[in-house]
Formats: structure tokens, C-alpha cells, sequence
């Protein structure tokens, strides 16, 4: 294992997910974390993250006392990376101060004799890095010499290669580091003598295994299968462990899209085999919306009427069966595990609760269900390679999200106003499937409609139509915390709103959506 202590930088999982794409298993923890959990974990290698503390702010954050120690005794690498450099050179005695011109952005580097953590070879090379520092070390703790200065003179890389503990003061994880990748290739293989062995073919079979053990053989397991690639794949891992003591239940809630029920449902049962139960609740949960307008409120309905239905189906299963089902399958991820150290000012558990609305169902606090998260060590990348691997269909894994409040939050206002989701179901489907058709789906976080609840006055026909107006949204992004919304062609955009008026009963205008987020959220509601 190559294990990261986490400074808070914004690209520490990018450090992980480049090592593991090197086949190398590699975790995050907080910088902060005790020797003990460290040395639990039996890393080969720790890498230092960087971060936007300074290493001479009261509260800077740090390894704890004894880790140096014991990674020498214990023959491990350590490497610190920008904040993971100085904090390093600080606690060994060096000098960190504040920089005289701070260095963002690119750079030029140039290295300086034999160095390990470049190759002997490589004495001279310059090379581009990206660099995003403000404080320097000045003088380097006894030991160490520095093999790489940038162009300004700074220390860009040291390493004391006795004690095994190297420093790089820029990003190599990043791709404005060219030669980055090369570099920490060379690192964990030549320096430190890592082996490319990680596979996710292991991963999967390790989780099988595990989930064997943890769930008896008398035991029931229960998933809410919600469409989205999470929930699909880890549900075909845990059906791979346990066969049909899992059941899976899929809600059509009336807030699904266009055949949305028809088309999941058959890759669920026809390509996954997995047992679903799909429950047509669409009369209960629009009557109970009907006349709701407030955002917050429809999704608190969604959200309780959810749990009434996963709570009559554990019933019935307990009926059936004579046991109370005993877990609960969460597609949950890596990001939303990884326990890290906040960059200062930030309030993470403010993070946690602009994420949690979006867990729509939770469920019933009496349920008593223990959870199989089978997918916690995963990015989304990575959940979609093991969905390959998984047989499920490539199309099915590079879905665009779907909120879990469904079409209630794309239908402003009253979600039963009139015929506003079938209307919205129609142009959704042209809007998608014109994005599919001129090939730009897989460029797209999301793309989707809006039925916004207003008329406006237009001329079909030769006739005077008062009719609807739909927006149309298309956002690019990384993780959906923040969009940018996307440049479609103008003869796209013709096209489409010539198609929607002309095919959608009820429809008169078209309008796009050029807000990304912030100010706007991807979602309108
Ligand atoms: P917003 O609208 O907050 O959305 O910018 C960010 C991402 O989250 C999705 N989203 C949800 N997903 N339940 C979900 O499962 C929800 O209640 C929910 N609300 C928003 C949204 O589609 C986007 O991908």
C-alpha cells in the first residue's frame, strides 16, 4: 500500500487515483492521523500531500511525533509533496519562510547532479512542473541536498536518500507536470521498489469474499436499486457474493424520464439477472405532491413516502423469509468517506449537509440494518471499471446522473400541474437524444429539461398558441460540485428547439440555461 496523508490539498485524490492507475494500491487518510493508524495500514511508501496551510500557522497541521523514526527503522519511503515538503524540512530542523515572490502556476525546473527520485541519468534535464507555493525551504535539514531548483532558485526537489525521505516542491500528479507521471513511476518502482500488482479483478474478488463472511448463510440482504451506476454495480458485486439473498427493490415514483422504468428494469433482470422487485408507487407519491410547490417540501414528501415503501418491502421480505432482512446495500464512494484535513476556513460538515439532501430515502431509524458498502474504497472511474468487469453494459455505466427526487425537481412548482411531466418527459427525450445522435453524450456531466411553469404567447401555424416554456441545461463537470454550462453549436440548438416545438403538443418556446454553478445549482429545484 502507498499511503497519503492528506494536508487538504485540492488534488490529494488525484495523487491516488494516478498511483492506483499505476496498479498500485493507494489510500488517503488525514495528515493528522496517529502513528497507530499509520503504521496499521503497513504502507511500503507515505506520501506527504500538499495543502494551503503554512507550515508556521499555530494550527498547522502535521505527522505525529515518532513517524520519521519509524519509517526509517521500518525501511519505508517517505516522499512530501509542496506542504509535504516544508513540513518535512521544518520538523527536521530546516528552514521554511515565507517566499519572497511566490511561485503559482508553471515553471521551469532544472536537476541537480545524481539524483534518486529523478534517475542518475537525469543530472541537468529541465523540465515544466506546476508549482502552487508560497513559503520556501531556505536551509535543509542536516542530510539532505537538493536535487532540483526552479528557475527562481528555489528548492523544487530534495531528498536525503539515507533516511529514504525525498520532497518534490510542485505537483507531479497533475498533467501541467508533463514528466510528473515519469517521475513518480520512477519513485515507487525503481526507488522505492513497489510492484505493479493491483488490480481491480483482485478488489472484486477480495469483496466477495468479504461480503461472504459478513452475511451469514440464513441472512437477507437489501438494496434499493435507484437507476444510477452506484447502486447497479454494487448490487451485481453483492448478488456475485450471495445470490438471490439479495432483493433489490426499484421505485417508479411517476418522476422517472421517458421509459426510464422499461429501460432499467431490463438491464436489471435481462443483462445483470438481478432479483428486483419494481414497485409502481407513481399514484402514491403524485398524490401526495399534488399542490406541493415549495422546492424543499416535494423533496421531503419523496423522501418520506420512499421510506414507507423500502419499509413494507422489508416487511414483506421478513414475511416471507421469517427473518428480518439483516443489511442494507449503499453504493457509497471513496470521496464521501475520506476522512481529510479541511483547508482552513472551511466548515466540512457544511460540505456533508449540501450532500445529504441529496441521499433522498434514508430510511426507517427502527430498521436496524447493517450496511455493505461495498464500493467505499472506490472513485467513479474506477466504480465504472469494476462495472465492466461486472458485465454491465458500457452504455448502461456512462449514464449522465439522475437526482434521486427525479423529475419533481425539474417540473417547477406543482409537479401535477396540467400534463407538465409528460411534456417534460417528451423534450427531455428529444434534447437527449439529439446530444446522443451528434455524439457529444460522453462530454456532458449532465443534460436535461425543465418545464417551467409559465405560458408565453407564440404563433404555430398560422395560429395564436398561449403555451409552455421549457428550458434546456447541459453543465460539464467533474464532481457536480461546481458546472460550467455547455457550449452547444448554434445549428444544435436550432435544431433541437425546431424539433421540440414542432413535435411537443403544448410547447411554444425554448430557451437554454447559461448559468454555471455557482451562482446556480445543476438542479433547478
Ligand atoms: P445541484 O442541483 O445541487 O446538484 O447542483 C448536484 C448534483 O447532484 C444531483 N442531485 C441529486 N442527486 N438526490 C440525488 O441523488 C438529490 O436529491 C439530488 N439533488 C441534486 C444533481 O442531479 C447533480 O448531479
Amino acid at each position: 500500500t502507498v499511503l497519503i496523508l492528506d494536508y487538504g490539498s485540492q488534488y490529494t485524490h488525484l495523487i491516488t487515483r494516478r498511483i492506483r492507475s499505476l496498479n498500485v494500491f493507494s489510500l488517503v487518510i488525514s495528515g493528522t492521523s496517529s502513528l497507530k493508524s499509520i503504521t496499521s495500514y503497513n504502507p511500503r511508501v507515505v506520501i506527504l500531500s500538499g495543502g494551503p496551510h503554512s507550515v508556521h500557522a499555530l494550527d498547522a497541521p502535521s505527522f505525529p511525533d515518532g513517524f520519521i523514526e519509524w519509517a526509517e527503522s521500518n525501511g519505508v519511503h517517505v516522499l512530501g509533496i509542496c506542504y509535504g515538503l516544508q513540513l518535512i524540512v521544518q520538523k527536521l530542523g530546516g528552514v521554511v519562510v515565507e517566499g519572497e515572490s511566490k511561485e503559482y502556476g508553471k515553471m521551469e525546473i532544472e536537476v541537480k547532479g545524481k539524483s534518486e527520485i529523478f534517475g542518475t541519468e537525469s543530472a541537468g534535464d529541465k523540465q515544466m512542473v506546476w508549482m502552487s507555493h508560497g513559503d520556501e525551504a531556505v536551509k535543509l535539514p542536516e542530510g539532505f541536498e537538493v536535487v532540483a531548483q526552479s528557475a527562481q532558485g528555489a528548492v523544487a526537489a530534495l531528498e536525503n536518500r539515507k533516511k529514504r525521505i525525498y520532497g518534490l516542491q510542485y505537483h507531479p500528479e497533475v498533467t501541467h507536470s508533463p514528466k510528473g507521471m515519469e517521475t513518480l513511476r520512477h519513485f515507487l518502482f525503481d526507488v522505492c521498489g513497489v510492484s505493479a500488482d493491483w488490480k481491480m479483478e483482485d478488489l472484486m474478488e477480495e469483496e466477495i469474499k468479504v461480503i461472504n463472511k459478513t452475511v451469514a448463510s440464513d441472512e437477507h440482504v437489501i438494496c434499493a436499486l435507484s437507476g444510477g451506476v452506484d447502486s447497479t454495480v454494487a448490487a451485481t458485486l453483492v448478488h456475485r457474493a450471495i445470490g438471490d439473498r439479495l432483493h433489490c427493490i426499484f421505485v417508479d415514483n411517476g418522476l422517472l424520464r421517458y421509459k426510464e422504468q422499461e429501460r432499467v428494469m431490463d438491464t436489471f433482470e435481462r443483462d445483470l439477472h438481478l432479483p428486483v422487485t419494481c414497485v409502481d408507487a407513481s399514484e402514491q407519491f403524485l398524490s401526495q405532491l399534488k399542490g406541493v410547490v415549495d422546492p424543499e417540501t416535494k423533496r421531503k414528501i419523496i423522501g418520506r413516502e420512499f421510506i414507507n415503501i423500502f419499509d413494507q418491502f422489508a416487511k414483506e421480505l421478513e414475511k416471507k423469509h421469517g427473518k428480518k432482512p439483516a443489511f442494507l446495500v449503499q453504493g457509497t464512494l471513496y470521496p464521501d468517506v475520506i476522512e481529510s484535513c479541511p483547508p482552513p476556513g472551511t466548515d466540512r460538515t457544511h460540505s456533508h449537509t449540501i450532500k445529504s439532501h441529496h441521499n433522498v430515502g434514508g430510511l426507517p431509524k427502527d430498521m436496524k440494518l447493517k450496511l455493505i458498502e461495498p464500493l467505499k474504497l472506490l472513485f467513479k472511474d474506477e466504480v465504472r471499471e469494476l462495472g465492466r468487469i461486472l458485465n454491465v453494459p458500457v452504455g448502461f455505466l456512462k449514464r449522465h446522473p439522475f437526482p434521486g427526487p427525479g423529475l419533481a425537481v425539474r417540473v417547477l412548482g406543482d409537479v401535477t400541474q396540467g400534463n407538465a411531466l409528460e411534456v417534460l418527459r417528451q423534450v427531455d427525450e428529444i434534447f437527449i437524444q439529439s446530444i446522443r445522435d451528434a455524439g457529444l453524450y460522453d462530454s456532458i456531466w449532465q443534460a436535461f429539461a425543465v418545464f417551467l411553469p409559465v405560458r408565453s404567447v407564440g404563433v404555430q401555424g398560422d395560429k395564436r398558441t398561449h403555451s409552455h416554456v421549457v428550458a434546456l441545461r447541459a453543465v460539464t463537470s467533474q464532481d457536480g460540485m461546481t458546472a460550467d454550462w455547455f457550449n452547444f453549436e448554434h445549428k444544435f440548438l436550432d435544431d433541437v428547439s425546431r424539433k421540440i416545438c414542432n413535435s411537443v403538443q403544448g410547447v411554444n418556446r425554448v430557451v437554454q440555461d447559461i448559468t454555471s454553478k455557482p451562482p446556480s445549482t445543476i438542479e433547478w429545484e
